[in-house]
């Protein structure tokens, strides 16, 4: 008999606490932690440092045979990304690079070049796997889809200050206008836009500090997967 592998799907907006959630749930449970979102930011930074404009497909598509992507796991049991062999886990955090992701991740062609990365590894790992469209269409079968949430405003605020730690500080107005432009952009684009799928579980974490919106994560995980 094959072994099951358990997946857990959440996706959601920008800033909604997605990868800092599921990466403290992955460690909690020994499930792997694989962040779509960072793929994406990997074909944009590509496109961009070799001097392609994202919002024109043609250039972006010309690029994709270029580009070879791999996801290793540190020691830290942290995901890192592989541009053509250069580790580009930090450059990908850049601000300029979010905007790169959203234009590249609207192209079909960009997500179906991606797809298969991205199924490989549920099928082979416990995985809790984070992004936009993960529980509509990259793991529709998933075991348990969460789609969580939280205002414009709280999610600009957690950036600023997420930013900021980081020593890249930015304008609060100007990141609050920046995350409805791309949730506006990812929910509108015609490819696999993002959307709660009809069996997600929402989950609103504007009023919850951290530890509770761990905690509900949990009790949701909980009863959908035997632990
Ligand atoms: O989660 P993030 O901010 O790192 O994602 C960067 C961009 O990639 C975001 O604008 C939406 C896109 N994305 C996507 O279209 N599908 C995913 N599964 C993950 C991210």
């Amino acid at each position: 008999m094959e072994p099951k592998f358990y997946s857990i799907a959440i996706d959601g907006p920008a800033g909604a606490g997605k990868s800092t959630l599921a990466k403290a749930l992955a460690a909690r449970l020994g499930f792997l932690y694989v962040d779509t979102g960072a793929i994406y930011r990997t074909v944009g930074l590509f496109v961009a440092r070799s001097g392609g404009d994202c919002g024109d497909k043609a250039q972006v598509l010309i690029r994709l045979p270029e580009i070879r992507i791999a996801m290793t796991y540190g020691e830290d049991g942290l995901q890192h990304m592989l541009l053509n062999g250069e580790d580009v886990t930090k450059a990908i955090r850049e601000n300029a690079v979010s905007g790169y992701a959203s234009l590249v991740s609207a192209y079909p062609e960009v997500r179906a070049f991606l797809l298969d990365m991205q199924r490989a590894l549920a099928r082979t790992h416990n995985v809790i796997m984070d992004g936009r469209d993960i529980g509509t269409v990259v793991l529709p079968g998933a075991d348990v889809k969460v789609f969580l949430t939280a205002s414009p405003e709280e999610r600009a605020k957690r950036r600023c200050r997420e930013l900021e730690q980081r020593g890249q500080p930015v304008d609060y107005r100007q990141l609050l206008e920046e995350i409805t432009q791309r949730d506006y952009a990812d929910s509108h684009r015609a490819a696999a836009p993002l959307k709660q799928a009809e069996d997600a579980v929402l989950l609103d974490t504007s009023a919850l500090d951290f530890d509770a919106s761990l905690e509900a994560l949990l009790a949701i995980v909980k009863e959908r997967v035997p632990l």
